[in-house]
Formats: structure tokens, sequence, C-alpha cells
């Protein structure tokens, strides 16, 4: 079906135990909503739950007290937190107003590397006014609320992270991608590191982009042998060598080992062992494979293998190199 393709996939933020072979979901996106992968509400008390996810977003998407739905099939009305859970996505209805030059994030605030480089604090347009004007100011971060409360502040110094807050707006400058480290799908946000490669071994090369960041970035997609890329310019291929932290003014993007398929969770180095599959058919690509399964209701996960399962995949045992992925409720 022609659907499956025209899925375009939300940024994922919360990288808090970010390691590069970590289960990930990935989480279609929603117009209007800000999509936080691998989460679930924490204790909230306006909470009602639907008989499935399509039910509570459209109950969401007209009621205007409505925040939030999530893949489980429920809504909240009041403040969310959010604790992790692997395979659940939670949409939250954007606040931020868009603003030319930075890329909005909704519910987000940012840590700096230095807190004594805050350089504007008391209301939203003078964070604004003051970043615009500072070539060395990555972002800022206002509340949504606006005059009525929250925290407002720009940066003069360089981001060490990003972090989720109920009502705050984080806006990143798109031209300063060594200082924002800003979250890019489809990888593990490596802040402030750099990359080296295992030069020659192993097929490896470790390559300068003349054009830097955006180029090493495109290089990047477009190449499957490709395994991070940094904002320096640099460009791996093949493994990766060693990182190196407290680099400010460089990030480095490592690509997650499973390419994400949208609806379901990669296990990356896992398989399921035990479960017995349906079937497989050996003769399917990638792509053909995941739509396969998408499209058939019955189908709950996968593997590169070509094994299909009809009851969820349980992938325990340590595969190296293997894929499987689980269909996230909801989907
Ligand atoms: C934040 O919300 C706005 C709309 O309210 C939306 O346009 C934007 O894409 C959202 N940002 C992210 C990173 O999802």
């Amino acid at each position: 079906m022609a659907h499956v393709r025209a899925f375009t996939l939300g940024v994922l933020l919360l990288a808090a135990a970010a390691t590069c072979n970590a289960a990930k979901t990935a989480c279609p996106s929603r117009t209007g909503y800000q999509v936080f992968a691998d989460m679930h509400y924490g204790t909230t008390s306006a909470l009602s739950t639907f008989s499935s996810m399509a039910a509570a977003e459209s109950s969401c998407q007209s009621a205007s007290s409505c925040v939030s739905f999530s893949s489980l099939g429920e809504t909240v009305s009041g403040t969310v937190t959010l604790t992790a859970s692997i395979g659940v996505c939670v949409y939250i209805k954007g606040i931020c107003p868009v603003k030319s030059g930075y890329t909005a994030y909704n519910h987000t605030t940012m840590l700096l590397v230095r807190s004594d480089e805050t350089i504007s604090g008391s209301h939203a347009a003078g964070a604004e006014v003051a970043c615009t004007a500072n070539r060395n100011c990555p972002g800022f971060s206002v509340s949504a609320s606006g005059s009525s409360g929250g925290t407002f502040f720009a940066t003069q110094g360089k981001i060490k992270s990003l972090s989720f807050q109920y009502g705050q707006c984080t806006y990143l400058k798109n031209n300063l991608e060594g200082y924002t480290c800003a979250p890019k799908y489809g990888y593990t946000n490596m802040y402030h590191t750099s990359a080296e490669g295992a030069e020659g071994a192993y097929g490896s090369v470790s390559g300068d982009m003349p054009g830097g960041a955006a180029n090493a970035e495109m290089a990047c997609k477009v190449n499957p042998k490709c395994t991070a890329w940094s904002t320096d310019g640099k460009v791996q291929i093949g493994g990766v060598r060693k990182l190196n932290t407290e680099q400010y003014g460089t990030c480095t993007y490592l690509k997650d080992p499973c390419p994400p398929m949208a609806g379901f969770t990669a296990y990356p180095d896992f398989t399921d062992a035990t479960t017995a599959y349906s079937f497989q058919d050996k003769t399917l690509c990638v792509a053909d494979t995941y739509t396969r399964c998408f499209n058939d209701a019955t189908c709950q996960g996968f593997d590169m293998l070509r094994k299909f399962w009809t009851s969820k995949p349980n992938p325990t045992s340590r595969q190296f190199g293997m894929c499987t992925y689980v269909r996230a409720s909801g989907y």
C-alpha cells in the first residue's frame, strides 16, 4: 500500500540512556504534534484510555483540553510527565510558534556546557533578539506560557544536551551545528564528541568532506557503509575506532545499526531463538520485508533473515549484526 512510504518520521529527542545498540522505536510523525519515542507517561492524573490508538488520536484532536495521546490508546489533559518505556510513542501537541532561522523543539529545555554563558533572561522576545544578534548563540529557550511565568534564556556558549520540559520551547539555530548538536533522526547523538576511524583496517576510511557538516550528513545518509559523521565534516566508513569526548564544538552522530522502520522497535544484535516464526522468505529485500509485515495485521515482527512472526518476537538472544523488528503497539 502506497501510504506506507508516505510516512515521515518524527525527530527522536530524548537520548537519555543513549547507547548505539539500544532498542529504538521509529514513531511515525503526526502533524501538529511532537513525538517522543520510547517514552510513556509518568504519574499523571488526567489520563483516559481508549480501545485503540486511532480512537485516542481522534479524541485528542477534537478536544482542546487534550494535550497528548499515546500509541497505547491513551489521552492526557493537563501536564505531561515522561518516563522511559521501550516500544511506546507519546505524541504531545506542539506549542512553539515557528521562527525563521531556528528549529523549534516543543516541551524541551536545554542544558548548557557552562551555565554562566546565558546572555538574556527576563522575557521571551529579549531572549530571541539577543540570540539572533550574537553569532556565538546556538539557541534560546522560552516558556510557552509567555509572560505568565517560566524560564527565558539564550546562550552564548555550547549546548550540552536537550531534555524534556513540559511547556518549554527551545529554539536551535539552523547553521551552528557544532554548538547545537541538534537531534538527528536515525542517529545516536554524541554531544561534543569527535570520532576516529579504524584507518584502513577492515576497509575503514575516515575522510573530510569539503563543505563541512551539511555535506558530511548527506554523504553519510546516502552511503549504507557509513557508520558516523561529525559536524567538523568527517565521515566514517566502517568501524569507528575511538570516540573522543569533551571536544566542545564538534558533534558526532553514530548511525543506528538497524535502519529505522516506522511503527516498529528495532533490536540491534538480538534475535528471538525460541518463539516459532510463521514463515521465512529469503527472496525479499529489506524494504519489502518491512512493507509485507507492516501491511499484514497478523504480522508482529520480522528480522534480517526475512523471518516473520505472528506472535510478538522477544529478542533476547545475542546475535551480532542481527536486527530484529517488533511491531510497536498501536501501529
Ligand atoms: C513543534 O510544534 C510545531 C507546531 O506546533 C511543529 O510545527 C514542529 O514540527 C514541532 N517540532 C518538532 C521538532 O516536532
